[in-house]
C-alpha cells in the first residue's frame, strides 16, 4: 500500500536540528531553528510564566475551550498588536480567534483566503521563513513573490518592494514581516513602511501582518508594533498573526492569535465564525494551558511589567552578541564586511555567506545553521562567539 510513498524532503530549519543531536562534538552549535537560549546555551523558561503557572495551577479546568479559544486571551492579545485604544477594537470590528501559534494563525489565513477569497493571491517577500511557502501551497492559494532583500548592500531593496506590489491586483493579500524580518533580520524604516502602506492603500491590497516576534526584535512590544500603527493609521483593513513561542518562551505550547480587521462589526462577526468554522475539522479547539499563561500575564499588570522587562533582556542579550560576534571578526581581520551582523534585528543574522560554506562549517566546525546562511543569534553567547567567529573567518578566507 506504501510502496510508492517516497521519502520526504528534510525541512530545512527543523532539518538541521537532526543533524546537529547526531553530531558528537562536545563543542558542537545549533544555530538553525530559532529558539532563545541563555549565556549557557540553555532553554530557558521566563519567571514570569513559572509565576503565571503557579497563579493558574489547581484551576482544575480541563474542559474544552470553545472552538475560538478563549477571549479573554484573544482580547488581550489584540490589544497587544493593534494597541488598547485602537480604533477598530473600540468600533467591535476585530475577528479574532486563538491559534496554533504562527504556523497555525498563517494557515487559518490561508484557508480561509482559499475558501473566501479565491481571487485573490498571496505576494510573499523574497526571501521568506520557508513554511510560508509550505502552508500557501498546501492551502492551495496562488503565491507570487516581491523583492525584499538586496544582497549586494544586504538591506531592504525598497524600490524592488515597491515596484513588486504595484503589479498586485485588487484584493491580493500582503505577507508582511511586522518586525524583525524572517531570516534576513531586515526591517523597513518607519518612513518606509509609511510608503508601502500608501502604496497598498492606492492599490487596494490587504496587509497580513505575521508578528512572530513582538517585543524581540527592540525589547519593546509597541516599538515592534509600529508596521501595523502605521497601516491604522491609514486606516487599512488587514490581518494578524501573533504568536508567543519566541517572546513569551512559550514554544511548544502552541500559542498564538490570529486576527483580521473588518469593515463593520457585522463583517467582523461573519469573518469570526468562518475563522472558527475552518478551525473545528483541523483541530476542533485549540490547547487550553498556554492560553491561560499568557491570559494571566497580559490581565494583570505586575506580570505584564514583568513580561516586559524579561522580553527585554532578551533582546539586549541578542543584541549584545551580534556586537562582539562582529568585534570578534573583525579583529580576526576579516575580509568580509560584517556591519550587518549589527545593523540587523532580531533573532537572526543573515550572514551572507554561501551554502556551500555553510555546509563546510557543519563538516569541518559542528556549527549548524540553514543553508541560506541564517545564522539564529539566539545560540550565540559570550562563551562560544569566538569559536563562532573563527571557524566563519576560516571559512570565509581564501
Ligand atoms: C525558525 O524560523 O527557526 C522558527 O520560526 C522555528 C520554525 O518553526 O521554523
Amino acid at each position: 500500500l506504501f510502496n510508492d510513498v517516497p521519502v520526504a524532503a528534510k525541512d530545512p530549519i527543523l532539518g538541521i536540528t537532526e543533524a546537529f543531536l547526531a553530531d558528537q562534538n562536545p563543542e558542537k552549535m545549533n544555530l538553525g531553528v530559532g529558539a532563545y537560549r541563555d549565556d549557557d546555551c540553555k532553554p530557558v523558561v521566563l519567571n514570569v510564566v513559572r509565576e503565571a503557572e503557579s497563579r493558574v495551577a489547581g484551576s482544575n479546568f480541563m474542559e474544552y475551550l470553545p472552538m475560538g479559544g478563549m477571549k479573554a486571551f484573544t482580547d488581550l492579545s489584540v490589544q497587544l498588536a493593534f494597541g488598547e485604544d485602537a480604533k477598530p477594537i473600540q468600533e467591535g470590528r476585530v475577528a479574532a480567534v486563538q491559534s496554533l501559534s504562527g504556523t497555525g494563525s498563517c494557515r487559518l489565513m490561508a484557508d480561509f483566503m482559499h475558501r473566501f477569497l479565491p481571487e485573490s493571491r498571496i505576494w510573499i517577500p523574497k526571501p521568506t521563513w520557508a513554511n510560508h511557502h509550505n502552508i500557501w501551497r498546501d492551502a492551495q492559494v496562488q503565491q507570487e513573490q516581491y523583492r525584499y532583500y538586496k544582497a549586494e548592500t544586504r538591506g531592504l531593496d525598497q524600490e524592488g518592494l515597491l515596484e513588486d506590489l504595484s503589479k498586485g491586483k485588487a484584493g491580493d493579500v500582503v505577507l508582511l514581516h511586522a518586525c524583525a524580518h524572517n531570516p534576513t533580520g531586515v526591517d523597513p524604516t518607519p518612513e518606509q513602511w509609511k510608503e508601502i502602506s500608501k502604496l497598498m492603500k492606492d492599490k487596494q491590497l490587504f496587509p497580513f501582518f505575521d508578528m512572530a516576534y513582538q517585543g524581540f526584535a527592540s525589547g519593546d512590544c509597541t516599538r515592534d508594533a509600529q508596521a501595523i500603527r502605521v497601516f491604522l493609521e491609514d486606516g487599512h483593513l488587514m490581518g494578524c498573526s501573533q504568536s508567543y513561542a519566541k517572546n513569551m518562551g512559550l514554544y511548544g505550547q502552541r500559542i498564538g492569535c490570529f486576527s483580521i480587521i473588518a469593515e463593520t462589526p457585522e463583517e467582523a462577526k461573519a469573518v469570526e465564525s468562518q475563522m472558527k468554522n475552518i478551525a473545528r475539522p483541523m483541530y476542533s479547539n485549540p490547547p487550553l494551558h498556554g492560553a491561560l499563561l499568557v491570559k494571566e500575564i497580559l490581565g494583570n499588570s505586575d506580570l505584564k511589567e514583568q513580561w516586559y522587562e524579561e522580553v527585554k533582556g532578551m533582546a539586549e542579550r541578542i543584541i549584545s552578541m551580534r556586537t562582539l560576534l562582529r568585534q570578534n571578526l573583525e579583529d580576526l581581520n576579516s575580509t568580509m564586511p560584517w556591519n550587518h551582523v549589527t545593523e540587523q534585528i532580531g533573532m537572526f543574522c543573515f550572514s551572507g555567506i554561501s551554502p556551500e560554506q555553510v555546509d563546510s562549517l557543519a563538516k569541518d566546525h559542528s556549527i549548524y545553521m540553514t543553508r541560506n546562511g541564517r545564522i539564529s543569534m539566539a545560540g550565540v553567547t559570550s562563551k562560544n562567539v569566538s569559536r563562532l567567529a573563527e571557524a566563519l573567518h576560516k571559512v570565509t578566507s581564501g
